[in-house]
């Protein structure tokens, strides 16, 4: 049932998408080379095509049946194929799908990235994502906040992508909307309001469905909860109420989040205040277990192992000396704009046992454990792919699963080995160690199953499409508050 129309192939060609962040779901990188006059032949060529089936296509529907759409998209597989192009014999489209679009910007600490998203509804059934484009632009918003007028540019340029992707019909209902992570959490509220005001005033000039609350920082629970739709709307698990879902874990640089559906009333009960989130979607509310530890992100996390503090350098430039190192390491590190002298410790025991013990004592009475993490589903993403990558527990590209004992046992060899082969990564004994402890402090067995992924059904993992996708549920909402 692929039968949907798509354009794509030609216009991607004219895009670079960039790497941005460091997170699995940034890493992706896509150059197509320029090859001049060629390339424009093989851009014309299936353009002319697309365009030739469009209007065969709609001069049909017109004729055949009055269409309540402007387009029609017509039953694409859950899921977007979007380096696939589904061509289909035209006049066999049926119709009935509603379409529609949603624009989000992630204004991220190193870049900005428009992802515009298509779907389609079926009648009386959950929508699918049909279609997504991104382009991405660095720097970040941030780098901005002594020149606003600058910032309107980038975002200009962006939305221009947006305009050519979404037909002028559609532009008029197209929810838009610009959500700030790490980088302008960090900036003085000032400056952070000014960059956003000027962004609501260039978003408020474009054609798109601007609301007031257009504009926004996100907090990591927010991140969190936006991941988690994503995730159970691509594996599906959002159209069956009373199903089982998944849970998601993710660890940043500065954070670390954790965001599962409890269904056990004692975990509900023992949450500490601030950890279950009301999330209202298709007209059902979920309560969700949704926790954000700052701090806890990985770089953040070797900052404190080496007994470092947060944006100060070290006393009178002292070396943070580390058992998590290989004891003949010395280097410099660093970590939010601050470098630190580091080095290993001469090691009188086993390196891995030392290290565990400096870790644990970084994570004592940090992380909330719950009984029932061992009963759901997790999908684990960037640092935890990035890991578990390097060591080859999973496969680079694809991911996969591993238990998380894996971990450990990476970690203890890692750490055996540093102590007689110098690393070219450092800190590969001290991450592992650590995020062996992370788990296991969530309360994961040694023998519970992780899904590494950075993409399902073809679908970037990232929280965007969750994030556009509870916006455009909650304007429904208000479109019609009976249901
Ligand atoms: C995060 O932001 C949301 C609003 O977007 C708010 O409801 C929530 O309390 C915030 N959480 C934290 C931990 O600050
Ligand atoms: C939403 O839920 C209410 C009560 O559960 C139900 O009466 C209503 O028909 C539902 N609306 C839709 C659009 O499914």
């Amino acid at each position: 049932m692929k039968k949907g129309i798509h354009c794509e192939t030609s216009r991607k060609t004219s895009y670079i998408y960039q790497q941005l962040r460091h997170g699995p779901w940034q890493t992706r990188m896509r150059k197509i080379s320029n090859h001049g006059s060629l390339r424009v032949a093989k851009v014309v060529y299936p353009l002319g095509l697309c365009v030739g089936l469009f209007i065969y296509v709609a001069y049909i529907k017109w004729h055949r049946a009055p269409a309540t759409q402007a387009f029609s998209i017509t039953g694409v597989a859950p899921g977007a194929r979007w380096s696939q192009q589904a061509h289909s014999p035209p006049g066999t489209a049926a119709h009935g799908h509603k379409v529609f679009y949603g624009i989000m910007f992630d204004a991220g600490s190193t870049g900005t990235r428009v992802h515009i998203f298509q779907f389609a509804q079926p009648p009386r059934e959950t929508p699918t994502l049909t279609h997504e484009t991104f382009k991405a632009l660095k720097p970040g918003l941030s780098a901005y906040a002594d020149d606003v007028e600058k910032s309107a540019q980038g975002i200009q340029e962006l939305l221009d992508v947006a305009k050519q992707d979404i037909p002028f019909d559609f532009w008029k209902a197209t929810p838009l909307v610009l959500k700030a992570t790490a980088g302008l959490r960090l900036l003085p509220g000032e400056k952070a309001q000014k960059l956003l005001q000027k962004v609501k005033e260039v978003f408020k000039a474009s054609p798109f469905l601007v609301g007031d609350d257009c504009v926004s920082i996100m907090n990591g629970t927010d991140e969190g909860v936006s991941a988690w739709i994503t995730i159970n709307f691509l594996t599906g698990s959002l159209k069956t109420p009373g199903g089982s879902s998944v849970g998601m874990l993710d660890l940043g640089g500065g954070s670390t989040q954790i965001a599962f559906l409890p269904r056990v009333e004692g975990t509900l009960q023992a949450s500490p205040p601030g950890y279950l989130t009301a999330l209202r979607m298709f007209n059902r509310t979920y309560k969700l277990y949704s926790y954000s530890y700052l701090g806890l992100g990985l770089m953040s996390a070797r900052l404190a192992i080496l007994g470092g503090v947060e944006g100060q350098p070290a006393k009178d430039g002292k070396e943070l000396v580390s058992p998590c190192l290989s004891p003949s390491f010395k280097g410099e590190w660093e970590h939010a704009e601050v470098t630190y002298r580091i080095s290993g410790q001469k090691a009188v025991a086993n390196l891995h046992e030392l290290c565990a013990t400096r870790v644990s004592e970084v994570l004592q009475n940090r992380v909330h454990r719950t009984e029932e993490v061992k009963h759901v589903d997790f999908y684990a993403f960037s640092y935890y792919y990035d890991l578990a990558a390097s060591v080859g527990l999973i496969d680079a590209e694809k991911g996969g699963s591993l238990v998380v004992g894996d971990f450990e046992i990476a970690a203890k060899y890692v750490c055996r080995t540093l102590e007689t082969q110098p690393q070219s990564s450092p800190f590969a004994c001290m991450d592992l160690t650590y995020v062996t402890l992370l788990l296991q402090e969530f309360g994961f067995p040694r023998g519970k199953v992780l899904k590494l992924t950075r993409k399902i059904d073809n679908v970037e993992t990232s929280w965007a499409l969750g994030a556009i996708f509870h916006y455009i549920d909650s304007l429904n909402r208000q479109k019609s508050p009976a249901s």
